[in-house]
């Protein structure tokens, strides 16, 4: 009997702990409010701008302008690149991972964006893609 307590009284404080650590990631990642001019706009102005306005490559061949918030929601001439709320589903995101066909990635042809600057990119749609 008191063996089987024990038992349950193990597999509560399990719960709770489970509970009480997504409790204390949910807080954290409110708490990590992404910001289009502060953390988004910077990381485009460095490395996409260059290619990514009228005269630039990526300008010219897709029509996606990285100088404004609009620029960036209305996308290419084929449609959005961000679907606010939904990172992943976001052509934007599959484009910076490395996800779409083989040798397109974003920035073109320059490194990889760290994955820090991609997990902020992640969360700033997964927050509604707001002009925050
Ligand atoms: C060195 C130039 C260059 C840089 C820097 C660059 N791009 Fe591009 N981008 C291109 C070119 C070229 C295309 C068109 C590719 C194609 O359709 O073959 C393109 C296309 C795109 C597209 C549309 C792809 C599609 O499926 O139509 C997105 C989205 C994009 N770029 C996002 C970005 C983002 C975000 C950055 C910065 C992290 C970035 N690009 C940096 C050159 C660049």
């Amino acid at each position: 009997m008191s063996v089987v307590r024990l038992a349950s009284l193990r597999v509560l404080a399990i719960a709770l702990a489970t509970l009480a650590a997504t409790l204390f990631s949910a807080s954290v990642s409110a708490a990590e409010k992404v910001s289009f001019s502060e953390d988004i706009y910077p990381i485009i102005q460095i490395r996409c701008l260059e290619c990514h306005q009228p005269q630039g490559e990526g300008y010219e061949k897709s029509g996606l302008d990285l100088r404004t918030y609009e620029g960036l929601m209305k996308g290419t001439k084929f449609g959005p690149m961000v679907i606010p709320g939904d990172a992943f589903m976001s052509n934007l995101i599959v484009l910076i991972d490395g996800r779409a066909r083989a040798g397109l990635r974003m920035p073109h042809g320059k490194k990889k964006l760290n994955s820090c600057d991609r997990r902020l990119f992640r969360s700033w749609i997964n927050q509604g893609a707001k002009n925050n």
